[in-house]
């Protein structure tokens, strides 16, 4: 953050060689490779490692506090420890913290979701988004009896095999801009699972029109994030979510929306702000107040797959750990706290600072603008208008994402090293300001080479 005489706080005091962090990945290497068990949060020359956090703020090992705008990759819109999650997950603890039956959690939770969420007909519950994105995948196959899927090119999905594929695809592969390659965003994904994920440019509906028209006997589903995350949050323009409802249901195939990022644009997700009446939604993230989920809900003919007491095409889902009432509790209490005067709250809060965040881009000579919806947003180092993922990526363009990620790291500020960030409800004024002056400051390191 930035100090009263306007100099910047030099936080990044866990780089030093001496810090408790590089001591703490020293040791973690040993047991861990790289030293951590998620992929996005290795960094040069050693991650940063936390001791806790409080609301809105995060305390590093060196005993940092910074302003954290990430809350693990957006799933805690209410910060940390929020004292009503606190309070409903500690009574449950004592109650037991998962069963081989179901609870009244469950179906508290349910309900919640398929009331305030227009595709919900009926939903399941799973353990984190990359499952339920899974799980749709698999009902949109038994239901039409089709394999193939298409996704959007730069659209995270999770790490499933099916759908890690062409998010984040450079120019080398990439193929037309019309005609997006398939190309695997990981190693260890089967050639022919890559191939059979067709892949279409975000906005461009007559070449969602061709691909799909070919290949309409062998859609199972076409998968949408109405806000993609890695793609810049671009919004979909006017018209284009209408007409993929249109072309996927005159060949009936599927339309499943991803809002394990979305669903905190307000109240019924995002498919309540921009349309498009998908047959199956994933969610995550939020929903779980802070606890590991996921769950796919929709139309109830297609949610039958899942239903053990349905004739013809099932879907076998278990798994050990799904609804388990300790995330089932902390996710009623996270989601009743956000009624829509809350999410009102974020998206004004949200707005306000998009808007002065893109003010001192275009005052700042630096290239890069802010993106986003509701409580979300995103620094995304390009100044050209955006319409999908190409329009993101620019020679150095990482490099600039990763620069303003360690300056504002160092002014006390935590977001994503790829420019993705958001607010959280313990955040007010006083917290805009502060991240209106700590960009101004980072852009401003930025300047100077
Ligand atoms: C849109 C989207 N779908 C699915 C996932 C996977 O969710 P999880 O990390 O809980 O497996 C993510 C994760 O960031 C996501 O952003």
């Amino acid at each position: 953050m930035a100090k009263p005489d306007g100099s910047l706080a030099h936080a990044n005091k866990f780089l030093d060689a001496g810090s408790q962090c590089a001591q703490w990945y020293r040791e973690a290497k040993r047991f861990i490779p790289g030293g951590t068990s998620k992929t996005n949060l290795h960094m040069r020359p050693h991650p940063l490692y936390l001791r806790g956090g409080a609301g809105c703020w995060a305390t590093d090992l060196e005993g940092v506090e910074r302003l954290d705008c990430i809350n693990n990759f957006t799933a805690l819109i209410h910060g940390h420890a929020f004292p009503p999650v606190v309070q409903a997950v500690t009574e449950q603890l004592s109650r037991g913290t998962n069963f081989a039956f179901s609870t009244p959690e469950e179906l508290r939770l349910a309900k919640l979701l398929v009331e305030r969420i227009p595709g919900l007909d009926l939903v399941r519950f799973f353990n984190s988004g990359t499952e339920a994105v899974m799980m749709a995948i698999k009902a949109a196959r038994a239901f039409t009896g089709r394999d193939r899927i298409v996704k959007i090119e730069g659209a995270y999905h999770g790490y499933y095999d099916d759908i890690q594929v062409s998010f984040n695809s450079t120019p080398p592969h990439w193929g037309p801009d019309d005609a997006p390659a398939s190309t695997a965003s990981s190693g260890g994904i089967p050639k022919h699972r890559v191939q059979e994920t067709l892949v279409l440019p975000w906005n461009n509906p007559e070449a969602a029109e061709r691909l799909i028209t070919r290949h309409k006997n062998e859609l199972a589903a076409v998968i949408v994030d109405p806000l993609a995350n890695r793609m810049g949050f671009i919004p979909p323009a006017p018209g284009y979510l209408e007409r993929l409802r249109q072309v996927t249901r005159a060949h009936g195939i599927l339309v499943i929306f991803d809002e394990v990022i979305s669903l905190r644009v307000g109240y019924g997700g995002a498919q309540e702000r921009y349309g498009g009446d998908p047959d199956l939604t994933t969610m995550g993230k939020i929903m779980g107040g802070g606890f590991p989920v996921g769950a796919t809900g929709g139309k109830a003919e297609v949610m039958a797959v899942f239903d053990p007491g349905t004739k013809g095409p099932r879907v076998l889902a278990g798994g050990t750990f799904s609804a388990n009432p300790v995330t089932m509790t902390a996710g009623l209490a996270a989601m009743q706290a956000m009624d829509r005067a809350a999410f009102a709250r974020l998206e004004d809060m949200g707005s306000r600072l998009r808007a002065r965040l893109n003010a001192l881009f275009r005052g700042s000579g630096q290239p890069g603008q802010v993106t986003g919806d509701g409580s979300l947003f995103r620094f995304v180092p390009v100044s050209r208008p955006l319409v999908n993922y190409r329009d993101t990526l620019e020679a150095g363009a990482v490099e600039r994402a990763n620069r303003l990620f360690m300056a504002l790291l160092d002014a006390g500020i935590i977001i994503n090293d790829n420019g993705l960030a958001c607010l959280s409800t313990p955040m007010g004024e006083a917290e805009l300001n502060r991240i209106e002056e700590d960009v101004a400051q980072a852009l401003a390191v930025l300047a100077k080479g």
